[in-house]
């Protein structure tokens, strides 16, 4: 069901200015419904994903509306935080949703040091149905490894039973399908800090690259360069939960 909203705090809340701003926007004819210009800014309207084939501002079409989930090709050496400085995935977005309001949060995070599929959204329960625990949403993990495999570490992994350093709950069963001499697929149903990297380091080995494929049944998509991003529909979303 979409939900009813002034149309002036609604673009508000997509950072194309304050209240007064998009006022004088409709009044020099920028806001565009329905091939109609916008004269009363105070109205309301539903809002869904087909707002952006129906609005125009400034003759482009208006960014997704809330309700928006992305898929993101996360490059090495780019951090999943609001706070730190350096490179953030948030640079990556257009410029305007950095001040989208509800904003948009990465599900979960990688390290800055591993590459791979980042879901942002700004749909906090859909952020928390990924996340819990009890969801068991798998991730699929490419890890390039210091050290050959020894062939132990499959049934370690599987065990249920392996305590990551610092921790006293042991990890959930995780399946490591063998790749070659130093490389491995991983897959976790959790998301501890680090948990990949100290997964390897508990067998004595260390991760040297680490790359995340796949959230669930959703993979990465071949043509989605790194840095590049794409929105999400209700169909790639039910992906995630399709595991
Ligand atoms: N495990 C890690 O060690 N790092 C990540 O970024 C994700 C999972």
């Amino acid at each position: 069901m979409s939900k009813a909203v002034r149309l002036d705090r609604l673009l508000a809340n997509m950072g194309y200015g304050s209240r007064r701003e998009i006022e004088q926007m409709a009044r020099a004819g920028w806001i565009v419904l329905d091939g109609q210009r916008v004269e009363k800014t105070d109205q309301r309207i539903a809002v869904d994903p087909s707002l952006s084939a129906r609005m125009t501002v400034r003759g482009d079409p208006l960014d997704p509306p809330p309700g928006l989930t992305l898929m993101l090709h996360k490059p090495l050496g780019v951090t999943c935080s609001h706070k730190e400085t350096g490179e953030l995935v948030y640079g990556l977005l257009p410029a305007r949703w950095r001040m989208r309001e509800p904003a948009l949060s990465t599900i979960g995070r990688l390290d800055k040091e591993t590459s791979g599929l980042l879901l942002l959204t700004d749909d906090g329960a859909l952020l928390h149905r990924v996340i819990s625990p009890r969801s068991h949403v798998p991730k699929r993990y490419l890890a390039t490894l210091d050290r050959p495999l020894t062939g132990d570490e499959t049934a370690v992994f599987a065990a249920g039973t392996l305590l990551l350093e610092g921790e006293d709950k042991p990890l959930a069963p995780a399946i490591l399908e063998v790749l070659g001499e130093r490389e491995a697929a991983l897959t976790v149903t959790e998301g501890r800090y680090h948990q990949v990297r100290r997964m390897f380091a508990a067998v004595g080995n260390h991760v040297t690259a680490l790359h995340r494929e796949r959230i669930g049944a959703l993979a990465l998509p071949d043509d989605l360069a790194p840095g590049a991003w794409r929105v999400m529909d209700t169909n790639a979303i039910a992906l995630v939960f399709a595991g």
